[in-house]
């Protein structure tokens, strides 16, 4: 096949190898347990990760972190711009500073808002795909999402931290992010 028609049959096969997994919502146990490290890459890792790749974009969301679908493992992707994810393996926050305080969501807090006050500034070390180590800077949103998803990695939702009420999404300004 050739040009547009190619291009078409390619998109439907992709679509047809995305695996898009059940987001856990608030009230699910397994959002409060710690994560373990990821000891070794293995298939299972690499298809999590892709799936949890397909299952973020898929929910127009920034960050994603396994135990969001059900996986008590230290895994998650940022994507902050929705086309340069990042994927970080047993994330470590190695400094942070400064202060922003902003409204947050959560995939698995659907239809809610809080204001969330975070570091404006933070250092990361990772492992990649290859478990090679590497640090991350972020600054504003990417280190709001960085803070957000490490959290979840250690049981803890951005529920616990709100100042003042959780409110709920105007559907009519739906362009709010989710992680
Ligand atoms: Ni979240």
């Amino acid at each position: 096949m050739q040009g547009v028609l190619r291009e078409q049959f390619l998109l439907q096969e992709r679509k047809k190898e995305m695996a898009i997994r059940k987001i856990r919502e608030i009230g699910d146990e397994v959002l409060g347990k710690k994560c373990k490290a990821v000891t070794e890459m293995t298939p299972r890792i690499r298809e999590l990760i892709q799936d949890m790749l397909d299952t973020l974009y898929e929910a127009n969301g920034v960050g994603l972190a396994a135990p969001q679908v059900g996986i008590l493992k230290q895994v998650v992707v940022i994507d902050t711009t929705g086309e340069d994810p990042y994927i970080l393996i047993n994330p470590k926050i190695v400094e942070s500073s400064g202060e922003q305080t902003g409204m947050e969501g959560c995939l698995s807090v659907p239809g809610k808002q809080g204001q969330v006050t975070r570091p404006n500034y933070v250092k990361v070390v990772a492992l990649d795909m290859d478990m090679k180590e590497f640090e991350l800077e972020g600054t504003e949103l990417l280190a709001r999402a960085i803070c957000h998803e490490t959290d979840h990695l250690q049981g803890h939702l951005y529920v616990e931290k709100v100042q003042g009420p959780l409110k709920d999404i105007n559907m009519d300004e739906d362009d709010e992010e989710e992680a």
